[in-house]
């Protein structure tokens, strides 16, 4: 099955899987652990950050055991390039009232951290109880900004990646595993 294979072919180019879909699932549930312990006896809202985080929020929120609300926020940073374009735009805003709630942001990856530290003014903007972000992904080496990554699911080279949510050019969001792009 082309979808599950271990090296795909997109637009003339090799990826190879990086994260399987096993190992994915199980680092989702440690985070889904981890997050309903730190905030038992809470009900934080979840802020998906569409629209790479999509599949990931779906996995995690389920495996999540305490209250919890559901929100999305669309940015726009990249086009259809491999490379951030470094200006973060808003195209979708929150519809929850941010003030006094436990935020925990949902990202797929956090790439240079521009996105991140943009929803972070964002919503600290808004005075929430507290603020914390949880990216599946993180390219440590990327990373232009200082802001705290309270959960990371892997940290991976600065591959250009795809798979789970991550897209090539809008695509491949539906492969089950993580592949990096082969230099
Ligand atoms: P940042 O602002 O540079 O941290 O980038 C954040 C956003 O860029 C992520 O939420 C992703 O949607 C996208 N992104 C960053 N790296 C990759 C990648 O390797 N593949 C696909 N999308 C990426
Ligand atoms: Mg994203």
């Amino acid at each position: 099955m082309a979808r599950r294979a271990k090296t795909i072919a997109v637009n003339n180019e090799t990826f190879e899987e990086l994260i399987s879909e096993a190992a994915i699932l199980r680092r989702v549930r440690e985070l889904a652990g981890q997050i309903s312990a730190d905030f038992a006896g809470k009900t934080p809202v979840f802020i998906g950050v569409l629209n790479g985080s999509f599949i990931f929020f779906a996995d995690l929120i389920r495996d999540v055991s305490i209250d919890c609300e559901v929100d999305f926020l669309k940015l726009s940073s990249y086009g259809d390039a491999k490379i951030s374009s470094g200006t973060v735009r808003l195209l979708k805003d929150l519809n929850c009232q941010v003030e006094g709630r436990h935020i925990i942001i949902v990202e797929d990856i956090v790439d240079s951290g521009l996105s991140i530290e943009y929803i972070k003014r964002l919503i600290l903007h808004q005075n929430p109880a507290s603020f914390a972000v949880v990216t599946l992904l993180h390219k440590p080496e990327a990373m232009k900004t200082a802001v705290q990554l309270n959960y990371v699911g892997f940290e991976i080279p600065k591959d250009f990646v795809i798979g789970y949510g991550l897209d090539y050019a809008q695509r491949e969001r539906n492969l089950r595993a993580i592949y990096r792009l082969k230099q």
